[in-house]
């Protein structure tokens, strides 16, 4: 009984064996994590050049953190050879948790689990990293799927504290709150997520992006004046440059599969700007173009200095950002304190997001969408029920 979980709660007070499958630039991270928890790592990749790659970014991440005095030379030896690479699925056979972290790909993913599975041992935790499949789906390719959960780190995983940990419909009871705790041992800021489209933070974070997009397609502001608005309440990037930031090409994937996962939700509907400029090759900092220019001598457009349009900008994107919070609670997909983690700890945001609403006062977030809901009459702004019921609470 509960074996599975048995097997969680052990590696929290012993080293055990942790594999990761796919070295690339998630399965590296995790690797390093899990090597600084004193675990012994097995790192998997088809590709010998990506696991090389790994070994060798990895010494980098090593040599700067003892040249900081962050940590000693012994100990950053250590680590690295608590860090094993291989090129075999059998070389995972002594593993207590196996996270994969290779291509998003459904049928992919189902094929290395089933794998896996025929190698470790019948106590074995298997978990996935996917950010945009349902774990439930890659879990149905196990002979026992209940040892199947969902750790979504961020990245990059060694900085960004957030794991998003997702039972699937068939995980063990008690096996997601055994993550949980596995992942806070590992120094991790853990948030439980319902296996739903985008778990808490690619759901919640929609507006950001989407609301932003509309304003500039609308006219109503340029990307620039929408950039510094948002910085000025404490984004440490406004919706443009952190999407040239992730790349075009990522984000407008995101979106597109969050809304078609939600059964074309008009509230997570993509942009045809971005897609326009995903089309462009556009992508952002990476080709050297995005929504500004990156290139040798490009300056930089000035925002417009309107204080009334900068509070227009901030109060239609954060009512929108606070809307979706409580629709993730209103769902059941987290409770408040998990969204309050995810939105601080995974993407940077200065407040949480129901923080941040009582803090405006939740009439006025519901004032700001239905203004929007009358003047548009789109679903996109219907106003979440439990934000209503808890503005009458607190009135
Ligand atoms: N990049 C991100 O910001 C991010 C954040 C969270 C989650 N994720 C998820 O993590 C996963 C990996 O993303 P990434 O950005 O690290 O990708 P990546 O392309 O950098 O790395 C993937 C690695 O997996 C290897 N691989 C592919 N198929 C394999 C197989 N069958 N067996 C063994 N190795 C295989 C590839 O050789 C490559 O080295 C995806 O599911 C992605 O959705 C990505």
């Amino acid at each position: 009984m509960n074996a599975f979980s048995t097997t969680i709660e052990r590696l929290r007070v012993t080293p055990g064996t942790v594999g990761v499958i796919g070295s690339g630039a998630m399965g590296s991270g995790i690797a390093q994590v899990a090597a600084a928890a004193g675990h012994h790592v097995l790192l998997i990749d088809l590709d010998e050049a990506a696991l090389d790659r790994s070994a060798t970014a990895l010494k980098k991440v090593m040599d700067r953190l003892v040249e900081k005095g962050r940590m000693t030379a012994d100990e950053a030896d250590a680590l690295q050879g608590r860090v094993v690479r291989s090129t075999s699925m059998a070389a995972l056979a002594p593993c207590d948790l196996v996270i994969e972290a290779i291509v998003e790909r459904l049928d992919v993913k189902q094929s290395v689990f089933a794998e896996v599975e025929s190698v470790v041992g019948p106590d074995a935790v298997l978990a996935t990293n996917t950010s945009s499949l349902s774990v439930t789906a890659i879990a149905r390719a196990l002979e026992a799927p209940e040892r199947m959960v969902g750790l979504h780190f961020f990245n990059p995983a060694p900085l960004m504290p957030l794991v998003e940990v997702i039972p699937a419909l068939q995980t063990e009871p008690g096996l997601d709150a055994a993550c949980f705790e596995l992942m806070a041992r590992w120094g991790k800021s853990p948030a439980l997520a319902k296996d739903t489209p985008g778990f808490i933070v690619n759901r919640v974070a929609r507006p950001f992006y989407g609301e932003a997009l509309r304003m500039v397609e609308e006219g109503i502001a340029d990307m620039a004046t929408v950039d510094e608005a948002m910085r000025s309440v404490g984004f440490r990037m406004g919706p443009f440059e952190l999407m040239d930031f992730i790349g075009n090409d990522v984000n407008y994937a995101v979106t597109e599969s969050v809304f078609a996962a939600m059964y074309f939700d008009p509230r997570y509907r993509p942009s045809l700007v971005q897609k326009r400029h995903a089309e462009a090759h556009w992508l952002g900092r990476k080709t050297g173009r995005g929504y500004y220019d990156y290139r040798e001598g490009a300056v930089r457009p000035a925002p417009v200095a309107d204080p009334k349009l900068h509070q227009l900008i901030q109060d239609r994107i954060l009512a929108m950002l606070i809307n979706e919070a409580f629709d993730a609670m209103h769902m059941n997909i987290c409770s408040e304190a998990d969204v309050e983690t995810a939105m601080t700890r995974g993407v940077n945001y200065p407040k949480g997001l129901v923080a941040w609403g009582r803090e405006r006062g939740l009439a006025q977030t519901i004032a700001d969408l239905d203004a929007l809901s009358n003047r548009y009459g789109e679903d996109r702004y219907r106003c979440c029920p439990l934000l209503r019921e808890a503005a009458a609470q607190e009135a």
